[in-house]
Formats: C-alpha cells, sequence, structure tokens
C-alpha cells in the first residue's frame, strides 16, 4: 500500500481534510497527539478497526480508546458519567487522560475487546483536535507503533512502523508528553490509575477528594488494563533496569561494564547527573533527576536509538517512582519485561 505523509508545521484550515476523508472512508491514519502519536480508525467500522488489530500484530483482548474532540460526542458512546468524572472532565479535558465509562451498546466488542465499558479521551494536541473535528465521528486510536515496540513520539518513528500498511502518516514532529495518557478506571469501587501518565496520582486525589489506588501491574492472570499483561515497549536488545540508591546504582552498572565481553555493545541510558561516571563507549542521557518529565518526553526516541545502534545489552539508571517519575519507571519495568535489580 502506498502511504501518504503528510507533513504539518502548524495547520491550516483544510490541511486535514484529505485525512479526515480516509478515516470517513473506513481508511486509517496515524496523527500526533500531545502524548504519542495514535493509529486513528472510525470506531463504529469494523473492518477498519480489525485492520488496526492486524497492522499492528495487536492481541484481539486489548482494547482501544476512542477519542473525541467535544463533549457533545461522549454520550454517542457512554451509557452514564458519574459526577467523579465530571469533575476530572472539567479539570483535565483536553489532555492526557484517559477515563474508563459503562459503555453504550452501538460500541463494537472489537473496540472493547467484549467488555461491558470503554476508554474515552479528548486528545488536546491541536492537529488531533482539528483531526477529531473534521472527522465528526469517534477515532479509536491505539499508539501507531508495532505491538510491543515503544510507542512513537515523532513522525520518523511512525514512519518506522507503519509506512506501506497504512493510508496516511501524519508528521507533525515530536510528541510533548512521550508517554502514554494516565488511564483511570472510576468502574469500581474505588478510583484506580490502570496505566500512570503525565496526569499524576497526586493530581487526580486532588480533584476527586479522595485515596486513588495505582494497579500494581502483576495481575497477569486477570489485569485490568487488558494491555499490562504484555510485553511491552521494548527493543531489540534485552534490557537490565536498576532501582535503588542513585549511588549504588552507578557502582552496580559500572561493575557490569568491567565484566563486558570484547566486542559487547552495551548501551547506558543515565541521567544527566550521572552519565559522565559511567565507564563506557555507549552513554546517553535520560535528562535531569528532578526533571521526570524531560525523562519522559526522552524515553521512547532513547529505546529506538538503542536499535539504531544495534545494541547487544541495554543498562538503564531507574528514577525515583513518584510523580511523572511513576509513568516513566511503569514503562521502563515492562521494557525490562521483569529484569530489574534492585540495589538499595
Ligand atoms: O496516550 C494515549 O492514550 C495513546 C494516544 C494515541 O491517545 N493511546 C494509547 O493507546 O496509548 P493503547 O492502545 O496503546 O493503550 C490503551 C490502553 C491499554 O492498556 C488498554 O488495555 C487500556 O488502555 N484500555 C482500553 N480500553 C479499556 C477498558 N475498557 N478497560 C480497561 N482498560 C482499557
Ligand atoms: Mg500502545
Amino acid at each position: 500500500m502506498e502511504t501518504t505523509i503528510l507533513k504539518i508545521k502548524r495547520n491550516k484550515p483544510g490541511d486535514l481534510l484529505p485525512a479526515a476523508g480516509i478515516l470517513q472512508s473506513g481508511g486509517l491514519v496515524a496523527f500526533p497527539t500531545e502524548t504519542v502519536y495514535g493509529l486513528g480508525a472510525i470506531y463504529n467500522d469494523e473492518p477498519a478497526l480489525l485492520k488496526v488489530f492486524a497492522v499492528k500484530g495487536r492481541p484481539a483482548d486489548n482494547p482501544l480508546i476512542l477519542h473525541i474532540y467535544h463533549l457533545d460526542q461522549l454520550g454517542q458512546i457512554v451509557s452514564s458519567i458519574s459526577p467523579a468524572a465530571e469533575r476530572l472532565i472539567q479539570r483535565f479535558w483536553p489532555g492526557p487522560l484517559t477515563l474508563i465509562f459503562p459503555k453504550k451498546a452501538n460500541v463494537s466488542p472489537v473496540v472493547t475487546a467484549n467488555l461491558n465499558s470503554v476508554a474515552v479521551r479528548m486528545p488536546s494536541h491541536p492537529v488531533a483536535q482539528e483531526l477529531l473535528r473534521l472527522t465528526g465521528i469517534p477515532v479509536a486510536a491505539p499508539s501507531a507503533n508495532l505491538s510491543g515496540k515503544p510507542s512513537p513520539t515523532n513522525g520518523e518513528h511512525v514512519i518506522n512502523d507503519l509506512l506501506g500498511k497504512i493510508e496516511m502518516i501524519i508528521d507533525a514532529g515530536p510528541c510533548p508528553a512521550g508517554v502514554e495518557s494516565t488511564v483511570l478506571s472510576l468502574m469500581g469501587e474505588e478510583p484506580i490509575i490502570l496505566r500512570p501518565g503525565t496526569i499524576t496520582r497526586e493530581e487526580l486525589e486532588t480533584v476527586l477528594g479522595k485515596p486513588v489506588l495505582l494497579a500494581s501491574g502483576k495481575e497477569v492472570d486477570r489485569p485490568q488494563a487488558p494491555g499490562m499483561k504484555y510485553r511491552h515497549y521494548a527493543p531489540e536488545a534485552p534490557v537490565t533496569l536498576f532501582e535503588g540508591d542513585p549511588g549504588k546504582i552507578v557502582l552496580e552498572i559500572n561493575r557490569r561494564l568491567a565484566e563486558k565481553v570484547d566486542g559487547q555493545k552495551i548501551v547506558v541510558l543515565g541521567t544527566t547527573e550521572n552519565i559522565g561516571k559511567y565507564d563506557n563507549e555507549w552513554v546517553l542521557d535520560l535528562g535531569p533527576q528532578g526533571r521526570p518529565e524531560i525523562i519522559a518526553s526522552n524515553i521512547y526516541d532513547l529505546l529506538r536509538f538503542c536499535d539504531r545502534l544495534n545494541a547487544d545489552s541495554i543498562l538503564i539508571e531507574g528514577i525515583t517512582d513518584q510523580g511523572i517519575g511513576t509513568a516513566v519507571i511503569n514503562r521502563l519495568r515492562k521494557a525490562a519485561g521483569g529484569n530489574v535489580i534492585n540495589v538499595s
């Protein structure tokens, strides 16, 4: 298939009309959001939805998020909106918060993987908003990467994964947040974060006025966000994540580097404060320790860069599991596939 690449600096009226036309006629369009790029299909066209799963190689039991640009669209897809949801919408939409609602009957089981709930978000990225407005129909969109790969945070990442497989890729440069939206379920007794993101637990608790739980991600057999059970966000080379005391992490990584076999390409991802301390040829800068939002915006690009370097092994310095750092650590643990060394 011929993929049209549409480069957009600042959208002018009409630029996105062809993209909206492709979606309306059942085609697939990759588009930027403030979190990561999404692979869009209209929510009410089952063949188009099935193509999304096929193109990504995504397991059918991992449901999709529906994207809307206006609150008027919410009533088409959800059957009720709780007062708690209303408060969160008021405060965080448009923005990187996905909420789980009871679904309306017309939402296809292909979208929800047979669950009785549906995930919805209203992105704040101007290109996403304009595309959704012109399309006029809610758009289902998982991240626009091949399943299991790091999510795409710039146009080049999407082109690498999906060129020749979908009708259009809209390239509007890097995504500001760089990790996927916070997914919050209000379906149970207590609000629970199914996937941490740049909207933090503390921010949600402030608005809701009560504690918010965080899914451990260890519910492998009965995961709450079905996507959590798969190995995710992973580059080709095995990843080892080091968590604990920052000083000891540097020592432990250097100890392993000293044991390196000749010719083996080990890539270290370290914080700005520590990159000078690693005794290695390849050391990449995650960003400053106290600025997890910068690390979040770099992380997927760095993981993909490790593939370009043909790394044999990747050693990553963990950061504090707090605030936006929780989202970063969550993705790194998944990239490591459980290969986490605690050095506290
Ligand atoms: O930032 C984002 O959310 C990006 C952009 C493109 O909007 N999208 C994204 O989609 O990350 P995806 O498909 O890669 O991740 C969707 C997550 C998965 O973990 C999935 O299991 C969960 O949302 N999810 C979707 N519907 C759900 C539901 N009804 N109940 C629980 N979890 C759900
Ligand atoms: Mg994804």
